[in-house]
This record gives structure tokens, sequence and C-alpha cells, in this order.
């Protein structure tokens, strides 16, 4: 087993009525905020204002950027660098779902650079500072709100780039309610569950020596709690338990610590940025729709033990199956939990998405090379995944 370094330096608020601890948190990094949010769901629901309300209370300026839009485009990132640098901003203060978080991330490095924010995700400029982070997440997904990571779009190359800058993007303070993520949508719920399960497949489906029993035991448990809470918040947009559990699995699903000894990259997650880049589709369902087609495309008998595992810990197979046949249902099980317990739609050809791109979108989520995953995927083998989704 590998050496780790185990660092997550996010201090969390969990629960109810934690936002009475947000000024003093923000007057530690300075008295000038710039608060990120989307396209207004935090005004529909009154979270704006208890935001603001907040902030005066604890003598502080705030500034606004607003738009934000669902896979966040390298525009906005640029508008909130410039009020940064305009305004003499302090402090950021995203309040919203990844897309809002990720995109105040960015903004916070591209403060303390002059030229076009895409230089920073294509690596031309590398940040090794930003102005501090604190967020309000919304929605429970993506984790950002406990990782170093962000993914910005760019419209006109049709890219969507995403990585980690530890030290650099990690947000300093989240304040995590569960009651904030009431309001959001069954669709979005249902997205963000298939995220949030998507994440610890990532880190689950690993070569030997990419986990240790502990962390497997660990990341069953996540995906049992998305298996068991997402229909209940579907069917019922209020239950506490059910949205505080999504919320704080959602957190530790990416937020490092399943993830230590992960030796190899994630797959699916390649293979959907690109989709996303090119059709502007919800990152949980785009996922949705790979992750079957990716696990029945690489199941043979070097990975069929994992499944095995998987379907039995997981999904509660009966163990005494022949190891292939409990593989195969444990992939039949995560397709009904996807499509007909959260409802999400199973093919490209349901939301719009023909062969045309395949090509060039397998190029570019292999970097012309391999994906290294689990099972390593050559541009070929990707274009036949995509096939498989049709
Ligand atoms: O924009 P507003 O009006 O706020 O509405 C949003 C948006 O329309 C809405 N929403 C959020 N919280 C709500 C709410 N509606 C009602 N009540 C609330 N409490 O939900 C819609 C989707 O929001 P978005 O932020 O786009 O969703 P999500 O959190 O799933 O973020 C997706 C983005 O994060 C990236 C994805 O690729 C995508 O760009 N990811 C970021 C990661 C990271 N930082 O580590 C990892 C992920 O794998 C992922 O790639
Ligand atoms: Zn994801």
């Amino acid at each position: 087993m590998s050496a780790f370094v185990y660092d997550i330096p996010t201090k969390v608020y969990f629960g109810e009525n934690q936002l009475e601890h947000l000024g003093k948190e923000l007057a530690v990094y300075g008295s000038r905020v710039l608060i990120c949010y989307g396209g207004g769901s935090i005004k529909k629901n009154g979270l704006f204002d208890r935001v603001t309300a907040e902030i005066k209370k604890a003598g502080l300026t705030w500034f606004e950027l607003s738009g934000i839009e669902p896979n966040p485009r390298v525009a906005s990132v640029n508008q909130g660098a410039q009020i940064c640098k305009k305004e003499g901003i302090d402090v950021i203060l995203a309040v919203g779902g990844g897309s809002v978080i990720d995109c105040a991330k960015f903004t916070a490095a591209a403060a303390f650079y002059d030229g076009d924010a895409w230089d920073i995700m294509t690596m031309k400029y590398q940040p090794t500072k930003a102005l501090p982070i604190l967020d309000i997440s919304t929605l429970s997904a993506t984790g950002s709100d406990m990782d170093a990571g962000g993914v910005i779009s760019n419209p006109d190359t049709k890219d969507k780039i995403g990585f980690s800058i530890p030290g650099v993007l990690q947000p300093k303070v989240s304040f995590l309610d569960p009651t904030l993520t009431y309001s959001v949508s069954e669709y979005q719920t249902a997205c963000g569950s298939a995220d949030i399960l998507s994440h610890v497949i990532e880190s689950y489906f690993v070569p030997q020596n990419g986990s240790m029993y502990m962390l497997d035991k660990v990341k069953e448990g996540l995906m049992k709690t998305v298996i068991k809470y997402a229909p209940v918040a579907l069917e019922e947009p209020n239950n506490y338990e059910a949205r505080a559990n999504l919320q704080w699995a959602a957190s530790w699903a990416i937020n490092g610590f399943t993830g230590v000894l992960q030796n190899c990259a994630w797959s699916c997650h390649p293979m959907e940025h690109e989709l996303s880049a090119i059709y502007d589709i919800t990152h949980g369902l785009g996922l949705a729709i790979l992750t079957p087609r990716w696990m029945k495309y690489i199941l043979d008998e070097t990975t069929v033990e994992r499944f095995y595992e998987y379907g039995v810990n997981v999904f509660g197979v009966d163990a005494s199956l022949p190891q292939m046949e409990a593989a195969e249902k444990s992939i039949e099980m995560t397709k009904d939990f996807l499509y007909g317990t959260l409802g999400l739609k199973s093919t490209f050809g349901e939301i719009g998405i023909d062969d045309t791109n395949f090509s060039i979108m397998a190029k570019k989520a292999c970097q012309g090379a391999v994906l290294p995953g689990f099972k390593p995927l050559k541009q070929e083998d990707i274009e036949k995944i995509f096939a498989m989704c049709l």
C-alpha cells in the first residue's frame, strides 16, 4: 500500500441556522466581499436576503457576480476577475451549486492574472495564489464545497476543462445547510445523486492497491447512502434526514478522503465532460447514461471480482451466484437505480445526441492517447462506449 498525504483544510458549518456565523468568518479575510451566484434560485428561495443581512450585520461591503450558468463559462470567470480587480475584493463568497462554486474558485485565481482566464484552464498560466473562497452550497452533487477542483467551459472552443489546485482553490469555509437544498428540483436532485454515486464509483473501481478495506467499506457506505436517500428526497423534498445524508455524502465522495490511494484516472468523468462541452447537458445526466455502458464494456475476467464486491456489498446481490452472473446483475441494478428509481433518461437518443461528434469527443477524452482508468481506454474504446449509449 502506498504512503499518502491527507489534507482537507476546509472548515464546515453543517446544519440549520449556521449562517449566523457567516459574517464573522468572512470578516477574517477582509471587508469587501464578492457574492457569486447563478440564475436566481437564491433570490426565489430567500437565501440572497439572508446572506446580505448577515454581511450587513458584520459591517462588510458586498459586490455581485450574478448569472453564473450551469456548466459555467469562462466569460463569467473573466467578469468576476474584473470586478475583483476594480473593486479591490478581499474575499469571495459563492452561493449556489457546483457551477457557482467552480466559477468562484477560478475567479479567485484569475483575480491575480491580467490575461484571459482561459489561460488558467489551458495551463498557460498556473496560479499559485487566489483570493480566499467561502461558499454556501445549495445542491448536493459535485462536492465542490470541500475539494480544490473546478470545471469551466468555453463555448467558443467547445472545451470543458477541470482540475484541482490543492492549496489554492480549496474553500476556506463551507456552509452546508440541508434545508437550503429543499428547493432543488426533482430533476436536479436525481442528477446530483447520480453525480455523487459516480464520484464514489470512480474511486471504487480501481486496480489492486488503489484502495484498502477500510476505504472500500466507506465507499460502499457512501453508495448505499445515495441509494437509500435519493428516492426519499425525490418523494419528500423537505425531508431533512434525506437531504442531510445526501449533502454530507456529496462532500465526502470527492473531498480527497476516499481517493487517497487512487492509482488510476477516473473514466466516466472525462467522457462526460466532452458531452457537456458540446451539448451543454447536465453533468449528472451524462454520467447516468454513460456509467452502466462503461461498466458493461470493461467487465471481463480481469475486472469481475470488483463488480462482484460492488453487487454483493452495495446492491445486496446474492453472494452465492457465480462471480460473472453477480457482476452482470450489479450492472442491471445500477441501471434500475439510475433510470427507474431516479427516473433519468437512459440513452443519448432521448436527449438529442447522435454519433456526429463521437470521434472528436473520444479523442479529447483520452487526450489523443489512452485514458488510464480502471481499464485503460483508447479512442476506439470510448467511441464504442458512446455507441452503446445511443
Ligand atoms: O443557477 P441557479 O438559479 O442557482 O439554479 C441552479 C441551476 O439551474 C439550480 N439550483 C442550485 N441550487 C438550487 C437550485 N435550484 C433550486 N434550489 C436550490 N437550492 O440547479 C441548477 C444546476 O446547478 P449547478 O450548479 O450547475 O449543478 P451542480 O451542482 O450539479 O454543478 C454542475 C457543475 O459542476 C461540475 C460539473 O461538470 C458542472 O459543470 N463539477 C464540478 C466538480 C468539482 N468542482 O469538484 C466535480 C464534478 O464531477 C463536476 O464535474
Ligand atoms: Zn461529477
